[in-house]
């Protein structure tokens, strides 16, 4: 038996010929950049996370860089502001702060949720004079709360979502009986269409999702060299834009999300059925919100040993992530406080395979092979 972790190849064989027919259509069209390609990608991303806009950019990183650089320029942030991100993050969230000369200050993430712990992140808003957050929606679930819900309604603070793992996944809206899809929670978003994740280009790509018009207005001009109109530059900006063929590519894939999405869940419902080691933690799943694991991440004490004993049985699996970012040698000053939960979660999370072609019955034998683990 062999389970890869992950083989782009394979998950991308379903849509070959729809993808193929789409690059054949860019390339006939003479044109690669600034097309409709990217334009109607933007409506429909805007259309899936309910914001007034959405731009593509280059990748994930460039789409949370550039939204902070556009609240800086419209004069929301400045020089030196503390910018909240939780310590279990992959390092663009934190490489996006500190590239705009803004502060990170880490905070723990809830050992429950994986993601921010709110309570905390509120005292140190209130520590650090914080004047912007960045929940991450880490590994596809939801990052959003009460504290969230009112911090965003308040404007005083700026609610930037890190959206790069959790396309179509929606959020219990506190109050109200409903959900809302992330990307649309906050005052901003940044995606990633990464390669690997739910919605992944065949190569870089990314988007800022935002219901503010001067916000949108902003990223894209700072996107495209700072230029409002040819060769007019209002702003020392960047060439931040996404190419006509990813474009096409994330359109093709677009239509094929929600089952995507869909699969995922029932295969995580399907793990947290079958594992029954003790050993092993599995991730809540949430009542009344949609979560799209893009990863599905287990604990384990003895990770390495966990590891050894799936890879021998030909099962793949990954980690996400081993060192966080205030262990990499270029943040080392990042923490100023220890921050325990951070680190046993970089001890102890596993990625166990759920990418296509994993289906149902391989779920069911690899859970086998976890459920002998001793
Ligand atoms: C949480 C998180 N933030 C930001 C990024 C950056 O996205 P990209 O790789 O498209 O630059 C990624 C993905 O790789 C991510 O997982």
């Amino acid at each position: 038996m062999h389970y890869p972790f992950l083989d782009l190849k394979l998950a991308n064989a379903p849509l070959e010929k729809e993808l193929k027919q789409a690059a054949i259509d860019v390339i006939a069209s003479g044109r690669y950049l600034h097309g409709e390609q990217a334009t109607l990608l933007e409506q429909e991303i805007a259309s899936l996370c309910g914001t007034r806009h959405c731009v593509a950019v280059s990748n994930g990183l460039d789409a949370l860089r550039l939204i902070l650089r556009a609240y800086k320029v419209l004069g929301q942030l400045h020089d030196g502001d503390a910018v909240l991100v939780p310590g279990n993050t992959f390092v663009a969230t934190v490489l996006a702060v500190s590239d705009n000369g803004l502060h990170p200050v880490v905070c723990e993430p809830s050992a429950e949720t994986m993601n921010l712990d709110t309570a905390e992140a509120m005292r140190l808003i209130d520590q650090y004079n914080v004047k912007a957050v960045m929940p991450v929606h880490l590994y596809g679930t939801p990052c959003w709360d009460e504290r969230l819900h009112s911090l965003a309604r308040d404007r005083g603070v700026l609610i930037i979502e890190d959206n790069a793992q959790a396309i179509g996944a929606q959020a219990a809206v506190p109050g109200l009986n409903d959900t809302r899809a992330t990307g649309g929670l906050g005052h901003a978003a940044g995606i990633s269409f990464y390669p690997t994740k739910n919605l992944g280009a065949l190569g870089d790509a990314g988007a800022v999702t935002t219901s503010d018009d001067a916000l949108a207005a902003t990223v894209r001009t700072l996107a495209n060299y700072g230029t409002d109109r040819r060769y007019h530059n209002i702003y020392a900006g960047l060439n931040c834009r996404i190419d006509e063929i990813q474009a096409a590519m994330l359109r093709v894939k677009r239509r094929h999300l929600e089952a995507e999405n869909e699969r995922r869940h029932h295969l995580a419902l399907a793990y947290r059925e079958a594992i029954t080691n003790p050993r092993v933690i599995t991730p809540t799943i949430f009542e009344g919100t949609r979560q799209v694991w893009h990863q599905y991440v287990v604990r384990v004490a003895e990770r390495d040993r966990f590891r050894q004993f799936l890879a021998d049985r030909g099962v793949g699996t990954d980690i996400h992530y081993a060192t966080p970012p205030h262990r990499q040698p270029c943040y080392r000053t990042l923490a100023d406080r220890p921050l325990p939960i951070t680190e046993q979660l970089a001890d102890e999370v596993v990625s166990l395979p759920i990418a296509q072609p994993i289906s149902m019955a391989d779920v069911a034998l690899i859970s086998e092979i976890i459920n002998e683990f001793a």
